[in-house]
């Protein structure tokens, strides 16, 4: 079994938040609640679930981006933060290691400074970390376009002058200029098209195999998640509900969001049936007691309103926080 890069145990991020437009009162909105995650080196991990279930807050946490509210996380043996000792890694250490974690957005229009040139855009983080000497830096930034399939002649060009495909591939060249050796992917392909998509794609595994990379990959459309994650953690609403093999969730998905999620994914023919049946949309409150799916779960028991299910084994290497499905 090869080594884990990146562990995170019990990550908590909560956000303060108003009950209501003229509401003084605040709430809690736990973003992330109590999420452990282990990332074997060489692997994609898939992070998957629907809208404003906590896949961005748990990459950009575990990269240290956003504060934890609470928990650990531990890169290459080395411990990042552990939020419930208040123990971080100094800003020097951390800006240090950043080189070997980076980060490609979902929106590479955003993501990318519109009043710097590409060779300024990718050859920033080759400058700060002194990759190499300065003389190179041009060099250098001409290999990793083309590894990304830029050509060398747009490397005075600014962002606005690129295609949505073109600034993608921006992204991923300033991400990977840093030789980093993990890399959280949020969303990179949501804001393009089909063929750009699988183009973006491709490259992104081609890279991997070159560099040795190890991706955490985030996104809702599980098409893609199928094709390309080794493992994936399905999350709900700050959770994880379902994790394992991504075959294995694919062939047998055990909890019911997952089975839902994945009756959304569009069969290839309108004969064919859907995998299984819908559910009724979110309702906007997560149960103070137990089971958050339960409002919407067909399998609702008495006891999944009364007790939270833990993420249990129901397979190898495959975990599920589900009463009805995990005996
Ligand atoms: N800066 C913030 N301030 C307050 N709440 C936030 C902030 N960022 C995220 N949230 C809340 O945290 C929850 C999780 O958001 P997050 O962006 O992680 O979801 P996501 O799964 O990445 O969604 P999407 O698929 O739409 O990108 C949401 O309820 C969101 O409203
Ligand atoms: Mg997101």
């Amino acid at each position: 079994m090869s080594e884990i890069i990146l562990k995170a145990e019990h990550l908590k991020k909560y956000y303060e938040e108003r009950q209501g437009l003229f509401s003084r009162k605040k709430r809690i909105n736990a973003a992330l609640d109590d999420v452990s995650l282990e990332i074997r080196k060489g692997s994609i991990m898939g992070l998957a679930g629907e809208s404003g279930s906590g896949k961005s807050t748990a990459g950009k946490t575990m990269l240290n981006l956003i504060k934890p509210s609470g928990g650990r996380v531990t890169f290459e043996g080395r411990q990042i933060f552990d939020a419930d000792k208040g123990e971080y890694l100094d800003s020097g250490s951390m800006t240090a290691l950043r080189q070997k974690m980076q980060i490609i957005f979902q929106d590479p229009s955003s993501s990318l400074n519109p009043k710097k040139n590409v060779e300024q855009i990718i050859s920033a983080g080759i400058i700060k970390h002194r990759l190499c000497s300065g003389s190179q830096v041009r060099e250098r930034c001409i290999e990793i376009m083309e590894k990304c399939g830029l050509d060398k002649r747009q490397m005075m060009r600014y962002p606005h002058e690129f295609s949505g495909g073109q600034k993608q591939r921006i992204g991923i060249a300033r991400a990977l200029a840093v030789e980093p050796s993990f890399i959280v992917c949020d969303e990179p392909t949501a804001a393009l098209d089909m063929s750009i998509q699988s183009q973006i794609l491709n490259l992104m595994l081609d890279l991997k195999e070159q560099y040795g990379l190890t991706y955490l990959f985030i996104s809702h459309n599980l098409g893609v998640v199928e094709y390309f994650c080794d493992e994936l953690a399905v999350m709900y609403r700050g959770k994880i509900v379902e994790q394992g093999k991504t075959a294995d969730l694919f062939s047998s998905p055990v909890h019911p969001y997952t089975q839902l999620l994945l009756s959304s994914v569009p069969v290839s023919h309108p004969d064919e049936p859907r995998r299984h049946t819908e559910s009724k949309p979110q309702d906007e409150s997560i149960p103070k007691h137990g089971c958050r799916f339960a409002p919407r779960c067909p399998y609702r028991e008495k006891r999944c309103t009364e007790q939270e299910p833990l993420l249990l084994p129901c397979g190898a290497g495959h975990t599920a926080a589900c009463f009805h499905a995990v005996k």
